[in-house]
């Protein structure tokens, strides 16, 4: 969307004689009668409106108090996370909305609100930025929210416009008649307990009192570049520094929304939960079509299909897409065109979340015999692997563990069947791969072993490295464990009867209040035996 400093006139009406552009073409598949006579037919007739405020968002006391911990660390300045816009596919056909998850966070809404929305952090008291960032945090992240608020958020949308609009039957980004009915300010504030504002005020509300002496502004410059070029000429209208220069002090603010979901709050964990038991029921539908798989020529994308179809009936969708490798495909680590066969004697790797109506995602990852009998050899590799997933959970358990030592815990056991298997170099020991100069194995598991999970699938993604991997664990932390090894067709260092062999089990993880770690994961079965009698007990 663009803003402009003025309202917009009103559109002209077209000359029917005037040449085309390339832009209007789109709108010569039908005509839209614009005559008054029309318009005052279509604006009248309908019944009242629904005169009852709707329920607060049980997320919304949770999402102040994320706002809180985020406004103390930026006293005095404005805040401005962008929901995002609708991203084009092709043509004139959009993506299904899904808002940039530092407002989702912050603002506490999920699935479709709202598309070019902004939520303002407006600093209270004295307006001046004190010139405090980001880094000037605890380094063990700990901060608190300040005993009195720093900011009010206000949250900038468009509200519904009246039926007798043209936008109400014209519009096919807003019009009701289009996209359904769409909020008004009163409904939003009572649903999310913040004060809203019409998005045509932005501007003015960006540019109060800014500038070197006054507020300094502060913008997720990756949710909208809309936004963010607003911000920037907000900016320079107020001296300012803007773009580029203002790239530090943009960044602070991505980095303390991203490092602010590193722990989760207890609404989180439940979402979290929700999302990993849906997760569950999508891989209970794609076994009950491994045998309809097995005939189709595209067997992969049936197993997508039905993990897909529960997706979309119990949450948003999919959290990322899904993998469903069958045989060697498993060694692709990003197979996602899923369209090979499925061939009993096989195993399926089936990488798939459920992303819930809250827009948190689950991420889980089993390897499943097509058959439902793992063969000795797979049997042997999986047993590896979820000994790996075993060591690195038991690591996650203890006290001081780091981030990077669960990857560690997977890696020694790794090593060691490597070297058990005679597969790493001739004279290399599997203390000597984990070593800096060595690394041999991972030959066979080129990703890590774990990332935060949340909002999206790889959280926290701007983190600083001392906030994420070398960071201690830390109660409300969510996480995978998620060890692998791939073993190509056509990887001559394999062992013959090992080769096409591709297994990974994942886990998401959270670390409790006690410190202790728990699988949200835990009820979806991860043994090899676990698995045989999951399938059988499905499809016999
Ligand atoms: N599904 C993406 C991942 O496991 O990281
Ligand atoms: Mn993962
Ligand atoms: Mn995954």
């Amino acid at each position: 969307m663009t803003y402009s400093d003025t309202d917009s006139p009103a559109a002209p009406t077209p000359d029917p004689a005037a040449p085309q552009s390339l832009a209007q073409r789109g709108d010569n598949r039908s005509h839209r009668p614009t005559n008054q006579a029309f318009r005052d037919f279509i604006g009248s007739g309908w019944g009242p409106r629904p005169d009852a405020l709707p329920a607060r968002n049980d997320a919304a006391p949770w999402a102040a108090a994320r706002r809180e911990r985020l406004g103390v660390l930026f006293p005095g300045d404005r805040l401005v996370i962008p929901a995002g816009g609708l991203v084009t596919r092709n043509n004139d056909c959009d993506y299904r909305f899904r808002p940039h998850s530092a407002f989702a966070h912050l603002a506490g809404t999920g699935t479709d609100f709202e598309p070019d929305a902004a939520l303002v952090l407006e600093p209270l008291g004295t307006a001046g930025a004190d010139g405090s960032s980001a880094t000037d945090r605890a380094d063990d992240g700990t901060d608190t929210a300040a005993a009195a608020p720093t900011h009010e958020a206000v949250l900038y949308f468009r509200p519904r416009a009246s039926r007798t609009s043209e936008e109400f039957y014209a519009d096919t980004r807003y019009g009701e008649l289009w996209v359904g009915q769409r909020p008004s300010l009163e409904e939003v504030e009572a649903a999310t307990g913040i004060r809203c504002a019409h998005i045509d005020s932005l501007p003015d509300a960006l540019a109060k009192d800014a500038g070197p002496d006054g507020v300094q502004l502060r913008v997720v410059a990756q949710a909208d570049a809309a936004v963010t070029a607003l911000v920037n000429r907000v900016r320079t209208a107020a001296g300012l520094a803007a773009g580029p220069e203002a790239q530090q002090v943009d960044d602070a603010l991505a980095e303390a929304t991203s490092e602010l979901r590193l722990t989760k709050d207890p609404w989180e964990v439940d979402q979290l939960q929700r999302a990993v038991d849906a997760t569950r029921a999508g891989f209970d539908d794609l076994i009950r079509s491994l045998p309809r798989a097995t005939e189709h020529r595209r067997g992969e994308r049936v197993l997508e299909g039905a993990f897909g179809a529960r997706a979309r009936e119990e949450g948003n969708g999919l959290g990322y897409e899904t993998i469903a490798a069958a045989g060697n495909h498993a060694n692709t680590l990003h197979w996602i065109n899923n369209d090979g066969a499925v061939h009993p004697g096989e195993l399926v790797l089936v990488d798939a979340g459920v992303e819930v109506d809250s827009l948190y995602t689950a991420d889980v990852t089993r390897t499943i015999p097509v058959d439902g009998r793992f063969t000795a050899p797979q049997r042997r590799v999986y047993q590896a692997v979820l000994d790996a997933a075993d060591a690195a959970f038991a690591r996650a358990g203890m006290p001081g563990c780091r981030f990077r030592d669960v990857h560690t815990a997977a890696m020694e056991v790794i090593a060691a069947r490597l070297e058990e298997w005679g597969m790493l170099p001739d004279g290399v020991t599997a203390a000597d791969s984990l070593g800096p100069d060595g690394q041999f194995h991972r030959r066979w598991m080129v990703h890590g072993t774990s990332h935060h999970l949340g909002l999206d699938v790889h959280d926290c993604a701007q983190a600083r490295r001392e906030m994420s991997m070398d960071a201690q664990l830390r109660p409300g932390m969510v996480f995978t464990i998620e060890p692998g090894l791939y073993f190509r067709a056509d990887d001559l260092l394999v062992p013959e009867e090992l080769r096409g062999i591709g297994v990974r089990i994942e886990d998401d993880v959270v670390v409790d209040p006690d410190g202790g770690v728990r699988r949200l994961t835990q009820a979806i079965p991860r043994t090899a035996d676990e698995v045989e009698a999951w399938v059988s007990g499905l499809i016999g």
